[in-house]
């Protein structure tokens, strides 16, 4: 952050409570254990109440101006969802199963109108049929054969046009990438210039549907409030050029998401509110009525830290310090790195102490596939301790802070039989990670979870498997129970057709 404001709070990702509490919960960790623990899996310990008070002190700032929409892509964690729901929050989602996910933790139909989102504007015929079914009205669009596909389907299921909303997606900076210091290059993709967007809002027109408004996105993690200028200007001369040359009046602007966990949301609203009023004066344009966002990563990315196990360090030619851990696999470099924080334990005679990073020696932390894609942080500041001639410098530990957003790029399920990592809430870590009955806790949720099977079932199938109560089967014993690959496969199957059972009750009929 650049800017001189008057913002006092920090950002949802300044606090790192497994680290600032570690005298807490470092004490019941039985440390033999848990690097036992840790090199078979890794750890994600959650602590989703983060999100109520996220989603509040977000409403505190834009929630008066228009609906939240929370990115469902950043985390589908159903307990993230309920609070959400119970919260009245709206949603953006960029698939079908996104919406599926929402009705079945709750979210009642007959809000899905006003309350969703569907923010890809690429999208699958049938996913459009299915959400609007459901009652999803609001879309984003940036390119003709979408608009054509919704006409289509709206005609097909007899809905009145002007019903459907659409938002046009424009660039969110000149040129077609989207230049230094934005985290995505949207453009490439994504978003039409302003003749383009005059050109859609035409067709929308001709098919009765609805021109609703403008929608940017300024790339995940901007830390600058001024990323969001340059689609405000165009959105404001759009607003203009299209009641003056077009008579269509366009009344929404939405900022979607973008804002970084590490700054406090006043910094955004003190800055992008002002901005709004005054370039939409200057272009001569009315002020929109709503000004929607769609925070994806800034609600959720404290709600867990990913902890691993360091496998092995290699020093490359150039000094850099290639880390392997137990985290999973990472499997897409653009997001790696953005937002995440990073602590380093080591653990000696059972004890666990913090290792001091030192910004002279840098390294790149990877998970466990065998390819360069999979990398957590490139370039970040290291330890020295994290050396291939330290005795113990696989004893050290990673705490990732901020994995709680778009987590599921960073541990990929059962990539070559690696156990993915296990859930566990931050009360029952602190209580004592190691202990019997919690780890056997978070490795049956973990996996049901996983497998996509109701908790009850993952349940059945390893008490079965040992013709034993689960009370009395080891949490190692499970541990191999859920490593073994010809289990694995059979819960594979149970999955499919759980999933095919599951169809079959809730297709439409017709
Ligand atoms: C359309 C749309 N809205 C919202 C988001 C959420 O972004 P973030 O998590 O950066 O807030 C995304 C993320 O890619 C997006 O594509």
């Amino acid at each position: 952050m650049t800017e001189q404001t008057s913002v006092q709070q920090a950002g949802p990702l300044t606090k790192h409570p497994i680290t600032e509490h570690f005298t807490e919960w470092a004490h019941n960790v039985d440390g033999k254990r848990f690097l036992e623990q840790l090199a078979r899996h890794a750890y994600r310990v959650c602590n989703y109440d983060a999100v109520a008070d996220n989603y509040d002190a977000f409403y505190k700032h834009f929630g008066q101006r228009g609906t939240i929409h929370f990115a469902v892509k950043a985390s589908a964690e159903p307990d993230i969802l309920k609070t959400l729901i119970a919260r009245d929050s709206g949603f953006e989602i960029a698939t079908y199963s996104e919406l599926r996910l929402l009705i079945e933790c709750g979210l009642p139909k007959s809000k899905i109108g006003t309350k969703v989102n569907f923010g890809q504007t690429q999208k699958e015929r049938s996913d459009i049929r299915k959400a609007l079914r459901d009652g999803l009205r609001n879309f984003a669009t940036d390119n003709i054969h979408d608009i054509r596909i919704i006409t289509e389907v709206a005609g097909q299921l007899q809905i009145d046009k002007k019903e459907i909303r659409l938002q046009i997606r424009l660039f969110n900076a000149e040129g077609s990438s989207s230049g230094e210091g934005y985290s995505q290059s949207f453009n490439k993709r994504y978003g039409v210039d302003n003749e383009q967007a005059m050109q859609l809002a035409e067709s929308i027109r001709a098919t009765g549907m609805t021109v609703a408004g403008f929608t940017f996105h300024p790339g995940s993690g901007s830390e600058e409030a001024g990323m969001w200028d340059y689609g405000i200007r165009n959105a404001a001369i759009l607003t203009r050029r299209m009641k003056e040359e077009l008579g269509i009046t366009v009344t929404e602007l939405n900022l979607s998401g973008g804002f970084a966990p590490s700054e406090p949301i006043e910094y955004y609203s003190a800055h992008i509110l002002p901005l709004i009023d005054k370039i939409y004066r200057e272009a001569g344009a009315e002020l929109p009525k709503s000004i929607d966002t769609e925070p994806g990563r800034w609600l959720v990315a404290n709600a867990e830290a990913l902890i691993g196990k360091v496998s092995n360090i290699k020093i490359n030619r150039d000094g850099t310090r290639i880390v392997t851990m137990t985290t999973g696999v990472s499997e897409n470099g653009t997001l790696t790195d953005l937002g995440l924080d990073f602590d380093f334990f080591i653990l000696e005679n059972g004890r666990a102490r913090k290792l001091e990073k030192r910004k002279e020696i840098r390294g790149n932390l990877h998970g466990r596939a065998c390819a360069d894609f999979d990398v957590i942080a490139e370039n970040t500041p290291v330890p020295a301790e994290l050396h291939p001639d330290n005795p113990i410098a696989d004893d050290v530990f990673v705490v990732i802070h901020g994995a709680g957003a778009y987590s599921h790029y960073m541990e990929r399920n059962f990539w070559c039989g690696i156990t993915p990592p296990m859930k566990m809430n931050y009360e029952d870590f602190k209580k004592g990670i190691t202990s019997e009955v919690n780890y056997q806790r978070a490795l049956v949720n973990s996996y049901a979870e996983r497998s996509g099977l109701p908790l009850k079932n993952a349940m059945t199938f390893i008490t079965q498997t040992t013709d034993r109560k689960l009370g009395e089967i080891k949490g190692s014993e499970i541990a191999k129970i859920l490593e073994n690959p010809e289990l694995l496969n059979k819960l594979g199957l149970h999955m499919l057709s759980s999933v095919a059972e599951f169809v079959e009750q809730h297709s439409n009929k017709g």
